[in-house]
């Protein structure tokens, strides 16, 4: 018996991939694509679209039959996002096996400088983009006919073992991963328009995993800690120095690892993935209902992060408000543009 069997093999499969004209979701699109996977990929510009395209193009896997196909829309709009549609019936597809929704993006700033069209924009950007996408592309990942082999006569022995899919042919199974962030489980200063729709991306995952595995998908959560990318490069531009400290100094990994990483976990079959040790300890601290991974020694650290925890949250308070005090009060944006500015030039000097 084989010890590891791949649970995400995507050679001769068809995936979409929201989020792919550049950063993470270009980079899982030339991994998944150099594995075999034809791909349909979404995001607003159409230069960085086809661009993106010829770049995935040159990672074709050897003797496969594949494409890769684009839309541009923009996807906190339901009915430009909708487009999608009738683009499938033009490629005459009827399944899709695989759906990335990594759109998104994220604009540090304290919440006082915020306005409620950046808080908006936020809420769109990251959350409604994946939902909008996930609610048009569902009915093209089910399968119907899953549900046939059950009999009102089952028994609940019955339904353990459909529901962990125990003992029967392993079926068909499709997945949809959805990209959120570790800042979903512990939120701080400077994400206040960023961090509450990645918590809310992980609670729908959680509601629509229920759903849906009965129909053979799979709903996976990624929480991913900082990579590079050309979206990093921008949260860095505004990200607060107090939100700085809190983050710690851990070094961005690169986007081609984040991808791969993710890729791997899918091949395991984990629910939520973690790109880094601190995401995988964060959620481990609030574990609760979760799905598990390592669970026991999650336990242990469940419990750790009960003891902790506070003190932890206490240490930060502290630090932002002595810093609020050295700063002077109130933080204006261009005082922390000026920030920014001056530690360039001593990093240049
Ligand atoms: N980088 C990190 O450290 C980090 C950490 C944790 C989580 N994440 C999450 O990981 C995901 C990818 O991050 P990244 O750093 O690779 O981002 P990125 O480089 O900024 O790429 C974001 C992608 O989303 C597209 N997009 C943005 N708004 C859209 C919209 N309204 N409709 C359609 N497409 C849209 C962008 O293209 P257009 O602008 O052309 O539309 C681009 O292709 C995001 O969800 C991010 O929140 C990132």
């Amino acid at each position: 018996m084989a010890l590891f069997s791949n649970k995400f093999e995507v050679k001769g499969k068809l995936g979409v991939i929201s989020g792919a004209s550049q950063g993470l979701g270009l980079a899982l699109a030339k991994q998944l694509y150099s594995q075999g996977a034809s791909l349909i990929i979404i995001s607003r510009d159409d230069n960085k679209l086809k661009s993106a395209c010829e770049s995935i193009r040159k990672n074709a896997c050897e003797g496969m039959k594949q494409f890769v196909e684009y839309m541009a829309a923009d996807l906190r709009d339901y009915k430009s996002s909708s487009a999608i549609l009738p683009l499938l019936g033009k490629l005459g597809i009827e399944k899709i096996d695989f759906l990335f929704c990594c759109a998104g993006s994220a604009h540090p700033r304290y919440f006082l400088n915020m306005t409620h069209e950046d808080l908006e924009f936020g809420l769109q950007t990251n959350y409604i983009t994946c939902v909008n996408l996930v609610h048009l592309l569902v009915k093209r990942m089910i399968d119907t006919n899953a549900l046939e082999s059950c009999s009102k006569q089952d028994s609940a022995i019955d339904d353990f073992k459909k529901a962990f899919r125990i003992g029967a042919k392993e079926p068909q199974i499709r997945h949809i991963v959805l990209v959120s962030s570790v800042v979903a489980f512990y939120n701080f200063i400077g994400y206040a328009e960023y961090g509450p729709s990645k918590a809310a991306i992980k609670s729908f995952g959680d509601s629509i995993r229920q759903e849906l595995r009965p129909y053979n998908v799979d709903v996976h959560v990624v929480f991913p800690g900082n990579f590079s990318s050309e979206g990093y490069a921008v949260e860095n531009k505004t990200k607060p120095e107090a939100c700085k400290v809190i983050e710690g100094s851990s070094k961005p990994i690169s986007v081609d690892k984040c991808a791969g990483i993710i890729i791997k976990g899918l091949q395991h079959g984990y629910m939520y993935i973690f790109t880094d040790f601190i995401g995988w300890v964060l959620e481990s601290f609030s574990l609760g209902l979760d799905p598990r991974q390592w669970g026991i020694v999650q336990v242990f650290l469940a419990l750790i992060g009960a003891i902790i925890g506070g003190i932890v949250d206490q240490i930060h308070q502290v630090y932002i408000q002595g810093y609020f005090r050295k700063e002077g009060g109130f933080i204006t944006d261009e005082k922390v543009s000026k920030e920014k500015a001056d530690d360039t030039e001593d990093a240049e000097n």
